[in-house]
C-alpha cells in the first residue's frame, strides 16, 4: 500500500514569543521539523508533503529537497492546512500519515505501531493517543461506553467533563487518502477559535460509519506538543534522556547522563567513555575507546578509535586515532591531527595538518600550516600567519625540531629535520637538516646587578625623603 505524509508546519508559533519560525527550533540541536521528518522517512513513506506558510522560505531552506512543499497563505487551522496538500497527493490511494511539526518526540516504532494497526484492520482513520498527567491545552480524546473512540474536542471547546479526561490527541494520525481529503470538505470552523480543525474529521468519518481507531503509546513523552519555550525545554530533557539511554544501550559508557548533551545525529562507537560536561554537536562521529570529557564541547568533528579530548573545545576538526588533545586546548576549522598526535594545554589549532606522532604541547598557535610527522613544537612556539591583509602559510616538515617562543613568520619553510633554537623569529626559510638561530646573542656584564640596584635605590630615595 502506498504511504504518504503531511506535516503541518505552517504556523508561526506565536505563544514561543521568537523570530525563528516554530518548527526551525531545535531539540538536541534539531531542528522540530527535522526529527519528524526523520522518523516519517523511517516509516518508509514514498511522497511527504510540508505545508509551509510563516516563514516558509526559512523552513523550505532547512527542509531542501527531503519534501515537497504545500503553501498555506493564512492560517485557518490544521483542517485547512491539511486542505492545501489536496493538489499534490488528492487522488493517491493509500495511507496517509499526518505530523504537527511541532512534536518532536514521537519515536519510529511508535509510528510504525499505529500504521501496523491502522492498515491491519482497514481503518479510515486512525489516531495516535497518549494518557498525560497535564493535557492543559491539548485535543481531548472522547470514547464511548465500549471503549471506541468517538471525537477529539479540543481544550478550548471542552466541557468541564471533557477537560477531566487525560487521554489526548497527540497530533499524528493515520488516513486513508481518499477518504481524508472527502471529510476535510465538510470541516466547518463552528467553534470557539474559529478554526478549520482536522480533529474534527475524526467525529466526522464516524458520523459517516466508518471505522475510527485510537492507538494509544504508554510513553507519554512522546505526546509533548512544543507550543512555548517551557514545553521546549520539556523536549529537550525527554530527546537528551532517549538519545543517551541509545548510546549507552549500544557500548557507550556515559558516567553522568545528566550532564551530557549529545546531538541527534552524533555517532559514538562502543567502549567510549563520556565524562560530565561533555557536549557532542552537529555532525560528530566519535569512534571506539575514545575518552571525552570531562568539559569538552565538539562540534561538527570526527575523532578516530583511541583518541583522548580533554577539557577542550572542538569544532569542524579531524581527530586522528590515539591522539590526546587537551587539557584546554582549541582546536578549530580545518584542524586535521595524524594518529598518535600530542596537542596539550592552551594550545589552538587553526586549518592546519599535524601528521602522526607530531607534538605541540603547550602554549602554541599553529594556523595555516602543515606540520609533517614527528615535529616537536616547543612551548610557547607560533605561526604568525596574519599581516592584517593576508593569510600566508607555514610548513615545518617531518623529524624538525622548534624551540620554545619561537615566532614562524610566514610563509616560511623549516625542512626535514632542522632544528630551530629557542626565542627565534624565523622570517627565512630553513634548509634540511640545517640549524636556525634568529636571536641577539647573549652577553654577561660581572657584577651589574648590585650597580642598578644601588642607581635605583638612589633614585627612589630622592623622590620620597622620609
Ligand atoms: C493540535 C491539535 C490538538 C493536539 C495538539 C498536539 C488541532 C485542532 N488540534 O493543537 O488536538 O492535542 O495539536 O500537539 O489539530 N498549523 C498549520 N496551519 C494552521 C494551524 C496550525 O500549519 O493553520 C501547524 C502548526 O504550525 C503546528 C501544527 O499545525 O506545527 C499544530 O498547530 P498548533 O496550533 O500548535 O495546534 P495545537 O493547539 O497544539
Ligand atoms: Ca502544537
Amino acid at each position: 500500500m502506498k504511504r504518504m505524509a503531511v506535516v503541518l508546519a505552517a504556523g508561526q508559533g506565536k505563544r514561543m514569543k521568537s523570530k525563528l519560525y516554530k518548527v526551525l527550533h531545535p531539540v538536541c540541536g534539531k531542528p522540530m521539523v527535522g526529527h519528524v521528518l526523520d522518523t516519517i522517512k523511517a516509516t518508509g513513506c514514498q511522497r511527504t508533503v510540508v505545508v509551509v506558510g510563516h516563514g516558509a522560505e526559512k523552513v523550505k531552506a532547512y527542509i531542501g529537497e527531503n519534501a515537497e512543499y504545500a503553501l498555506q497563505e493564512t492560517q485557518l487551522g490544521t483542517g485547512h492546512a491539511v486542505q492545501q496538500a489536496k493538489a499534490l497527493i488528492g487522488s493517491e490511494q493509500g495511507t496517509t500519515v499526518v505530523a504537527c511539526g511541532d512534536t518532536p518526540l514521537i519515536a519510529t516504532k511508535t509510528l510504525q505501531g499505529l500504521m501496523a494497526l491502522h492498515e491491519e484492520r482497514g481503518a479510515a482513520a486512525t489516531v495516535l493517543t497518549a494518557v498525560t498527567e497535564n493535557p492543559s491545552g491539548l485535543g481531548r480524546i472522547i470514547r464511548g461506553s465500549q471503549g471506541e473512540l468517538i471525537k477529539i474536542v479540543e481544550q478550548k471547546d471542552c466541557s468541564p467533563e471533557e477537560a477531566a479526561i487525560k487521554e489526548i490527541n497527540t497530533g499524528i494520525f493515520c488516513f486513508d487518502n481518499a477518504k481524508l481529503f472527502a471529510a476535510l470538505e465538510e470541516v466547518t470552523p463552528n467553534n470557539v477559535q474559529g478554526e478549520y480543525y482536522l480533529t474534527d474529521v475524526i467525529g466526522i468519518l464516524r458520523g459517516q460509519g466508518e471505522l475510527v481507531l485510537a492507538y494509544q503509546t504508554d510513553d507519554a513523552s512522546e505526546a509533548v506538543g512544543v507550543n512555548d519555550r517551557l514545553a521546549l525545554s520539556e523536549a529537550e530533557a525527554y530527546m537528551r534522556a532517549r538519545i543517551n539511554r541509545e548510546h549507552m544501550l549500544n557500548g557507550v559508557t556515559i558516567i553522568d547522563p545528566a550532564s551530557t548533551y549529545i546531538g541527534a545525529d552524533v555517532v559514538i562507537g562502543t567502549d567510549t567513555i563520556l565524562y560530565p560536561g561533555t557536549l557532542l554537536k552537529g555532525k560528530t562521529v566519535i569512534g571506539e575507546n575514545c575518552v571525552i570529557g570531562p568539559a569538552s564541547e565538539i562540534e561538527d568533528c570526527t575523532v578516530m578509535d583511541g583518541a583522548c579530548v580533554k577539557h577542550s573545545v572542538l569544532n569542524q576538526a579531524q581527530v586522528g586515532a590515539r591522539t590526546t588533545v587537551g587539557p584546554f586546548a582549541y582546536l578549530r576549522p580545518g584542524a586535521v591531527l595524524g594518529e598518535e598526535v600530542k596537542i596539550g594545554d592552551f594550545v589552538e589549532i587553526k586549518n592546519a595538518v599535524i601528521g602522526d606522532g607530531s607534538k605541540v604541547s603547550h602554549l602554541s598557535y599553529i594556523g595555516d600550516a602543515a606540520v609533517g610527522k614527528n615535529v616537536n613544537v616547543g612551548c610557547g612556539a607560533i605561526t604568525a600567519n596574519y599581516d592584517g591583509y593576508n593569510k600566508a602559510t607555514t610548513t615545518i616538515e617531518d623529524d624538525a625540531f622548534i624551540g620554545s617562543n619561537v615566532n614562524l613568520i610566514a610563509p616560511v619553510t623549516i625542512a626535514k629535520g632542522a632544528y630551530v633554537v629557542a626565542g627565534s623569529t624565523i622570517t627565512r626559510s630553513v634548509a634540511e637538516n640545517d640549524l636556525a638561530v634568529a636571536r641577539v646573542r647573549q652577553e654577561n656584564k660581572p657584577g651589574y646587578a648590585e650597580k642598578i640596584r644601588a642607581r635605583a635605590k638612589a633614585k627612589k630615595d630622592q623622590s620620597s625623603p622620609s
